[in-house]
């Protein structure tokens, strides 16, 4: 009998370094987004996945010319180190778009990071040790998600309703959290054209959240990407310009201007401002000085008002195109919610029906969402999808939808004939 070949080595270990990783980098693992990006951007499937903004609408050449202009008149302070606080100048730019909320800030309030999602790592970086509560809305925002996790926060989640976050399942997370001996860090909420579930927290349940959190000692994150991208009227009224002892603000000019130049900011009160800037910079040293440059520039040479306007009607006309296809096309046990700004409709399926386990057959049908397990820190909300139309123009979303719909019936006719599936 011939011998079995030896291998002449060890066998090669997917990665060698497997069992040398801190605890918290174990947790990291890839977005449902991120695993989504690279097949929905095929020219052949209708994305509703990405929560990319449209730049395309911007005026490209002209922001190429400030752009030269920028360096050829100040490239030795553009293309140079700054203070991890960010630039001056910004700053009381950043203090005139926050007004727009009627937010009162100084300069020196402000600190500039690298987007808002920098913000986020930091804020969980200051404030949470392992195991530490969390407390966010059911679902949340998928990149502040990660970034809990990867300080291996314990998130709580928060029932929401159309009106937003449900003042009455804040206070019931709170005891729960209290009884069993520990108290939540922070409360992490998007008040405005939530992501991903589209909705905003009613002015009627502002003052009552902020009332609750005060009570409870409960420091507010107010993440606001979409606040001005509301379809309907004047921008809702900041929860920080409430309280500014009790509420950091975040925002970015991901979705107002441009995702690419990543620069965001937060406002905080005076002690968690200073770890805020100290956390920055043993991270970053400082922010790019070239992109906060350029988007200073922006706003002081360029009409950012009037673009914030075109914007908005853009993303009004796809919104409509969204719900009328909706409404015009998904089978009965479908609902979803109505956005009146920004970028995202959440989606319920049927009963029975699975978004993660249905999504293969999606991108056969050549269009793609989210699965609403990524918002969730503990990945239920496989009954939901979120659908983004910030990026297909209408006719698109219209084809998209059709094809969504036909894919849901399939999985309904499967469910009927089989019995409901799991995700697995
Ligand atoms: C709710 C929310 N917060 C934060 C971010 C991060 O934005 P950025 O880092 O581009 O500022 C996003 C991006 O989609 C978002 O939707």
């Amino acid at each position: 009998m011939t011998p079995e070949p030896q291998p002449t080595s060890q066998p090669q270990r997917i990665d060698r370094y497997v069992g040398q990783y801190a605890e918290r980098a174990v947790g990291m693992v890839a977005s449902e987004i991120r695993a989504l990006f690279a097949v929905a951007a095929r020219p052949e499937i209708v994305s509703l996945a990405g929560g990319s903004p449209y730049v395309a609408a911007l005026p490209l050449e002209v922001v190429g010319d400030m752009v030269g202009q920028l360096i050829a008149g100040q490239g030795a302070t553009a293309l140079q180190y700054c203070t991890a606080q960010g630039d001056a100048g910004l700053r009381e730019r950043i203090c005139d778009v926050m007004a727009l909320e009627q937010i009162r800030a100084h300069p020196d309030e402000v600190v500039v990071t690298v987007g808002s999602q920098q913000a986020l790592d930091l804020m969980a970086r200051i404030f949470v040790d392992p195991g530490d509560v969390v407390l966010v809305e059911a679902p949340s925002y998928v990149g502040a998600l990660g970034a809990f996790a990867s300080y291996q926060a314990d998130v709580v989640h928060v029932a929401m309703d159309d009106d937003g976050l449900i003042p009455e399942a804040l206070e019931e997370a709170i005891r729960r959290t209290a009884a069993t001996g520990r108290r939540a860090k922070f409360l992490y909420t998007v008040p405005n054209f939530h992501n991903p579930a589209g909705v905003t927290l009613a002015a009627g349940r502002r003052h009552r959240i902020l009332d609750i959190c005060h009570r409870a000692g409960l420091l507010v994150v107010e993440d606001n990407p979409y606040g001005l991208l509301g379809f309907d009227g004047e921008p809702m009224r900041a929860l920080r310009a409430d309280d500014t002892d009790g509420v950091v603000y975040l925002g970015t000019f991901s979705k107002t201007f441009a995702a690419g130049v990543r620069v965001g900011w937060a406002v905080a009160p005076t002690a968690i401002r200073e770890k805020l800037i100290l956390a920055a910079e043993s991270a970053v040293l400082c922010h790019s000085s070239f992109s906060q440059l350029t988007v200073r520039e922006y706003l002081n040479t360029q009409p950012w008002h009037e673009q914030i306007k075109d914007f908005r009607e853009l993303y009004r006309e796809r919104r409509d195109a969204t719900l009328s296809g909706l409404a015009g096309m998904m089978p009965s046990g479908c609902h979803w919610t109505r956005p009146a700004g920004g970028f995202y409709v959440w989606l319920r399926l049927p009963d029975g029906i699975n978004a993660k386990a249905m999504l293969p057959r999606a991108i056969s049908s050549r269009v793609a969402y989210v699965p609403g397990t990524g918002f969730y820190a503990d990945g239920s909300g496989g009954q939901y999808a979120r659908l983004c139309y910030s990026l297909p123009d209408p006719d698109r979303i219209g084809e998209g939808i059709r094809r969504l719909a036909a894919v849901i019936e399939t999985e309904m006719q499967l469910r009927d004939d089989f019995g409901p599936m799991s995700a697995s």
